[in-house]
């Protein structure tokens, strides 16, 4: 065994050269007999309290959010969600809409983001956060993201122009952004700042809940977030000229009794919006889910702490970056590699031990997108790329090489609040006997 096997065998804790295990991928018994697989959060935790939220609607018969009671009393599954959201996310309003995409567009409309304003968004995240300016006929303009996998501060300050109105931050994968270090850049060139927590629902950085950091927030319900209704989404703001905008875009222009109320006073006339409405069935779940947020959050967040402290003394390992571990939700832990062939071949052996690893999953590189590069929309002469530098910029791998390097280079493995103590220690065998295997390879 030469010298560098040798420093792997010793960093694995095996006692001696002889007991250093033997990888799956290369004939040896694998750390679990069966792939340990990450479900979905919110679902595991359905009980009576989403059925009896449902029953009541069927019962009552009023699934509509506004009005259909008997008595005429308006309904209140959506109103309470929203009610406690709000409380939750530390934040003076919240708004239930239809879905993260729906937020999104109900956050940039709120905005008065349109024709010829350039919004700021990291090159990896989800679809509907680019679509979102895209529909609001804005010009989409990406900034790398750094080793948090989310938007680099530094790349965000070098994308900003006079016609730059708002910057979009996403915290992917349930890792807070570095907020301290956005916020100042924003505020300092005077933009707003919408933050992106589809992928956090419950998330924190520096004690602050994620969305309540910025001028506005979204959240996601879907199904591969930390509470769920299958779809749904989420809104929130302390201002209250924001939120008549929201309310009022997401509900075809107009400001029902509730959220005037909640206002103050209507400061706006109607405009033309859309219906991104909650309904009560939804309401009711998302109420029940809401309830067992932190309960949710806390277990996955013990699980990723264990991992990452098991694995803190292992030689030379690097973690994704981590700007308040103490704010993650727990989703995932992520482990940097020198190139992606030693990535890849972590990924390998993982997977032969049966505890899979993964690259960073469920975003997408936008500027390599076709319909990004080749600038296509739904309405071929949509503002998007007509108006301002939309006609010259250009997208493509050459506008995030950064982005992609990173994101080949790391592999993580995905976490589920009902993991067992077994499950967890897998996590670690498995890591601490792989990784220290494909260093000395
Ligand atoms: C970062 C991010 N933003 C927005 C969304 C959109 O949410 P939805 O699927 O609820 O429309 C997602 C969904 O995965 C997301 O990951």
């Amino acid at each position: 065994m030469n010298r560098r096997k040798f420093m792997a065998a010793a960093a694995a804790g095996a006692a001696s050269l002889e007991a250093a295990p033997r990888l799956a991928i290369e004939g040896g018994a694998p750390v679990r007999a069966t792939p340990l697989r990450a479900r979905h959060w919110g679902p595991l935790y359905y009980d009576d309290k989403e059925r009896a939220a449902l029953n009541e609607v069927l019962d009552i018969g009023a699934p509509f959010r506004w009005w259909g009671q008997p008595g005429g009393k308006p309904p209140t599954k959506v109103a309470t969600f929203e009610k406690e959201f709000a409380e939750r996310m530390q934040t003076r309003f919240a708004l239930a809409v239809t879905s993260g995409t729906a937020a999104l567009q109900t956050a940039v409309a709120a905005f008065g983001v349109g024709p010829g304003d350039e919004v700021i968004l990291p090159a990896w995240t989800w679809h509907s956060t680019c679509t979102a300016v895209i529909m609001a006929g804005a010009l989409p303009v990406f900034a790398e993201v750094d080793e948090s996998f989310n938007l680099d501060p530094t790349d965000l300050e070098r994308k900003i122009t006079p016609r730059t109105k708002l910057v979009i931050v996403a915290h992917l994968q349930g890792v807070p952004a570095d907020m301290d270090a956005i916020l100042e850049i924003a505020r300092r060139h005077k933009l707003k700042v919408l933050e992106d927590c589809a992928q956090a629902v419950g998330g924190s950085y520096k004690g602050r809940p994620l969305g309540s950091l910025g001028d506005m927030g979204i959240y996601s319900h879907q199904v591969n977030k930390t509470i769920s209704s299958g779809e749904g989404g989420s809104v929130v703001t302390s201002d209250p000229l924001l939120f008549e905008r929201a309310s009022r875009f997401h509900d075809v222009g107009s400001l029902r009794a509730l959220h005037e109320e909640r206002v103050g006073k209507a400061a706006l006339e109607p405009f033309a919006g859309v219906n991104f409405r909650m309904n009560e069935f939804t309401g009711g779940v998302m109420l029940a889910q809401l309830r067992k947020l932190d309960t949710i959050i806390g277990a996955a967040r013990n699980h990723v702490r264990r991992i990452y402290d098991s694995l803190t003394g292992l030689d030379g390992i690097r973690f994704r970056k981590r700007p308040d571990p103490d704010g993650e939700t727990g989703d995932s832990v992520y482990i940097g590699f020198d190139s992606q062939e030693r990535r890849d071949r972590f990924m390998e052996a993982m997977k032969a031990e049966n505890v899979p690893a993964r690259p960073p999953s469920g975003s997408v590189v936008l500027p390599v997108q076709n319909y990004i590069e080749k600038k296509l929309t739904a309405f071929p002469n949509w503002p998007t790329w007509t108006m301002g530098r939309g006609p010259t910029i250009r997208y493509g791998a050459e506008s995030c090489p950064r982005t992609l390097d990173i994101l080949n280079r790391f592999a993580g493995v995905a976490v589920d609040p009902k993991f067992t103590r077994r499950d967890v220690d897998d996590i670690i065998a498995a890591i601490r006997k792989v990784y220290p295997a494909v260093m000395a390879s």
